[in-house]
């Protein structure tokens, strides 16, 4: 069993040194004291704590990692790079070289632009759907994640009412509630925002309907409004175009970011020409947005997703460890419910309202070298080999047996 005394000994530092310790995604109050908050090596699917601990990681960053931490190919190509010019002036051609490769690559995508996280894509898409519809209402879905500006972010403190002023909310995959929202946006609908699927904390995931995905498109046809797909969280997980693709529905404009350098920090906005008037109109940049190592990285990423065929691995690796903990848990007396594609799965047990018996299970499992959420969705990598799978899963088998002890 794993000891932590470093990591406790870093929190404390950290609760003083930050407002209220680690923030965010990794806040000290969502990562229990079994969990190392803090890391000092990563390596393909694997992290090391502080302690020299080793875990099967199973967050890969909370999806920037794709094709496994430190990928050689990625690595060189950014240190190659970093090598001649990173953030300077201006970019380098490597910037165009990219946002033609994503011109070509993603069907609905006229033009492209870069930013730095996931919240700068999101905002850049509903500024431009602003710019060019010329209105104001944004039709969002009830528990989505788009981000951490005012206009997102999902707390209420240090908002303004203005902040939220303008948006509407709808219920994932219930077309009823979307056309409710559309109609009380009115005349002055902007858009509609979807994640590619419901991948929101604490409930269960949901692929979306086929009559629900082809609704937001029909509605934002209609209205002469825009489709904005937030995927940020799924991007080159399930294609190389946009996530909805895999349906056989475009948006006019797509936010990504995480996974599309493989860890390198870069998002990516994807518009067609309808839109392309209000994406020029809109001032927005940022510091550090034309660094090119970036760039280098995600050229060399998309490379190798296709050489590798990273797709199919994360697929199949997804649905292996689906089976094997689905095995381990009824042969310990528990059913699982699991959501969401494999790729980016979500655990929960049945019987477990208050997720206690997952809490338990996913803080055992982490003191046995498999890192694990209780209630966010998790994410495969292509490291993540059916070896590596396996041997996750054996060592699963200790946290199952805990978990039968305390609550069989
Ligand atoms: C769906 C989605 N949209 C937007 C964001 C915001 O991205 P970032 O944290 O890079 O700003 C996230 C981050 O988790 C996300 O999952």
């Amino acid at each position: 069993m794993y000891q932590l005394d470093s990591d406790l000994k870093l929190r404390e530092r950290a609760s003083t040194a930050f407002p209220a310790g680690v923030y965010g995604h990794q806040a000290s109050a969502s990562v229990s004291p079994k969990h190392p908050q803090f890391f000092s090596r990563a390596e393909g699917g694997r992290l090391w704590d502080t302690e020299g601990n080793e875990y099967i990681d199973f967050m890969c960053g909370y999806g920037t990692n794709l094709l496994g931490y430190r990928h050689p190919r990625v690595d060189e190509a950014a240190a190659a790079q970093q090598a001649v010019i990173d953030c300077a002036t201006g970019p380098s051609p490597l910037m165009l070289e990219l946002a033609e490769t994503f011109n070509n690559q993603v069907a609905h995508a006229d033009w492209t632009m870069f930013a730095k996280n996931g919240t700068d894509a999101t905002t850049i898409c509903v500024m431009t759907a602003r710019a060019q519809t010329g209105r104001n209402t944004i039709v969002v879905a009830e528990g989505a994640y788009h981000g951490a500006a005012p206009w997102c972010t999902p707390g209420p403190s240090g908002v303004a009412p203005a902040d939220r002023a303008n948006q509407l909310t709808y219920h994932y995959n219930d077309v009823d509630s979307l056309r409710t929202a559309v109609e009380l946006a009115g005349a002055d609908l902007a858009a509609i925002i979807v994640s590619p699927f419901k991948h929101d904390v604490f409930v269960d995931q949901e692929w979306p309907t086929d009559d629900f995905a082809r609704a937001a498109r029909q509605l934002c046809d209609d209205k002469d409004a825009a489709l904005i797909l937030d995927d940020v969280r799924c991007a080159f997980r399930f294609s190389l175009g946009s996530t909805w693709e895999t349906i056989g529905v475009l948006p006019d404009l797509c936010a990504m970011s995480k996974s599309v350098a493989n860890g390198y920090s870069l998002a990516v906005i994807t518009g067609n020409d309808r839109f392309r008037e209000g994406a020029s109109q809109i001032y927005t940049t940022g510091s550090f947005w034309f660094a090119s190592v970036s760039f280098a990285a995600s050229l060399a990423t998309i490379a190798a997703i296709e050489e590798e065929g990273a797709l199919e691995v994360m697929k199949n690796s997804g649905d292996r460890l689906r089976r094997g903990l689905d095995e381990r848990a009824s042969a310990h007396g528990f059913t699982l419910r699991q959501s969401g594609p494999s790729q980016m799965p979500l655990v929960l047990f049945e019987d477990d309202d208050l997720w206690q018996k997952n809490n338990f299970f996913v803080a055992e499992a982490a003191q046995r070298g498999v890192y694990l959420h209780p209630w966010h969705n998790m994410f495969i990598c292509a490291a993540h080999t059916q070896e590596v799978i396996d041997e996750a899963l054996q060592r699963t088998e200790g946290a199952f047996a805990a978990l039968k002890k305390q609550f069989g």
